[in-house]
């Protein structure tokens, strides 16, 4: 069996085969290769560069490898073994070989014009165009999550950190529509990379074009891309859409750690502030009284899994000279591995959020006369006309002053306030409950209930048009 051919005399060496192989890896490929392929033979075909009969049976049969992949009947593992020269080391080769079972040599017209190094770029583009959509429908699958226990929990009070230090009061809904926000811009960077994704690297062949005359946009057009990386070097060269894409999954990842973070103390006995659904928490081998929070505490782990995705793919990029290096055959381990680990913490994080039930009443007592409404007196006494650092001080003696008496704010008589300045009211007894902080907020955008009320409306009519 004539297994080495062409230059070479000596068959690739077991281990280096196996070293090289990416069959493993990029077998997932396998739809867009094979789409790939069928634009291809198509234009091939219509610029008469191939015969349109050699057409015709490459497409059918190659649709015939789609369906014997998608079904299991072929096995691709196997096509990655052996040791001749020849084994499929990659899916197109292993696309192609099989190509060449069912149709003999004449299969082998389908590479006239290509090199494995547009084929993979393009592959790879497809498969990110595929993702990108994916992704933008987890994140908003997310987003209806989050707007349901929003509305679910409209009136509901907290208190708002800084530092992770009790700041102002805050209602729950406000606190969640800030993630409905962070989200959105995540959508809106998925969105704004397509028209970067969906371009067509086909014809740049190995890195400088081809002598035949090909057409390129009609390539383009047939896999519904948006047109096509002009310049052929940089077309098989470069792989920003891979990184800008595990870039933003970085960002989404990052997002989605700070909820499972907060999800994580919320549940915590010191806050007592939620309960995640017992699907989403797991108990302990040795102490029955456990729950705990595991999955929003791996939607956290993961969230390194993606960072380390991202500085994977720019390290291995960095430093390449131009064109096609075998490096970058590395990036898909970690372009899928990103795909699929932030798609499934999209999900798995909006079905556990459904589950979440905030308790209602924890803060309603315990924020009455707390420190953190002290931003309110300061502000009552800006009203009356002092200048606000001046009532910040003023509002500060008397927060230490009750701290060190052990005392609310709430306790306070108006002749104590009194002592502090002679501004104050009756009326400033009113301010010292959480409801009058939240109801007093009149800017665009704040935890006021009328404005949250209305941001919530906005969003949903908004989502159910998305
Ligand atoms: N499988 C390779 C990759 O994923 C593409 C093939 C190009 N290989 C080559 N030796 N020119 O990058």
């Amino acid at each position: 069996m004539k297994n080495v051919r062409g230059r070479f005399r000596a068959p690739l060496d077991p281990e280096a085969l196996t070293y090289s192989t990416s069959l493993p890896v990029d077998r997932q490929l396998y739809r867009e290769d094979i789409a790939g392929s069928v634009a291809h033979v198509k234009m091939l075909a219509r610029q008469s560069i191939i015969p349109a009969t050699d057409a015709r049976r490459i497409i059918a049969a190659l649709r015939g490898i789609e369906k014997e992949i998608a079904t299991g009947r072929l096995s691709l593992e196997a096509r990655g073994r052996g040791r001749n020269r020849m084994a499929a080391d990659d899916i197109h080769m292993a696309v192609e070989q099989r190509l060449r079972e069912k149709l003999g040599s004449r299969a082998g017209v389908v590479h006239t014009a290509r090199s494995r190094n547009d084929q993979i770029a393009l592959d790879e583009r497809l498969y990110l165009r595929r993702k990108v959509n994916e992704t933008m429908g987890g994140l908003r699958l997310l987003q209806r999550a989050l707007l349901a226990v929003a509305r679910r929990y409209e009136d509901v009070i907290m208190p708002g950190y800084t530092h992770l230090q009790r700041a102002q009061p805050i209602l729950v809904a406000h606190h969640l529509l800030a993630y409905v926000e962070m989200l959105q811009r995540d959508i809106e960077r998925f969105r704004g990379m397509l028209p970067r994704v969906s371009r067509s690297p086909l014809g740049a062949a190995a890195l400088a074009g081809t002598s035949f005359p090909i057409d390129r946009h009609y390539v383009a057009a047939l896999l519904g891309l948006d047109g096509i990386v002009e310049n052929s070097i940089d077309a098989v060269s470069d792989r920003d859409a891979v990184i800008e894409f595990v870039a933003a999954c970085a960002i989404v990842m990052m997002h989605l750690s700070r909820c499972g973070e907060e999800l994580v103390i919320w549940s915590s006995q010191e806050w007592r502030f939620v309960s995640i659904g017992d699907a989403f928490t797991t108990g302990s081998s040795i102490m029955p009284q456990k729950k705990n929070p595991d999955i929003a505490e791996l939607v956290r782990g993961k969230t390194g899994r993606v960072y380390g995705d991202l500085m994977t793919l720019l390290t291995v990029m960095k430093g390449l000279p131009l064109a096609y290096n075998r490096d970058m055959q590395e990036d898909k381990e970690f372009l899928f591995d990103a795909a699929d680990t932030v798609v499934s913490s999209l999900r798995v994080t909006a079905k556990m959020m459904r589950t979440v039930k905030f308790r209602r009443d924890r803060f309603e007592a315990e924020l009455e006369g707390d420190p953190l409404l002290a931003t309110e007196i300061a502000d009552y006494l800006v009203r009356k006309g002092m200048p606000f650092r001046t009532a910040h001080g003023i509002t500060g003696d008397i927060v230490r002053s009750c701290g060190d008496a052990g005392r609310s704010l709430s306790t306070l008589t108006l002749k104590e306030f009194r002592n502090y300045a002679t501004a104050f009211d009756r009326d400033v007894l009113a301010l010292l409950s959480p409801r009058a902080s939240l109801a007093a907020k009149r800017s665009r955008g704040s935890t006021s209930p009328a404005e949250v009320r209305s941001a919530l409306t906005r969003w949903e009519s908004r989502l159910r048009r998305s």
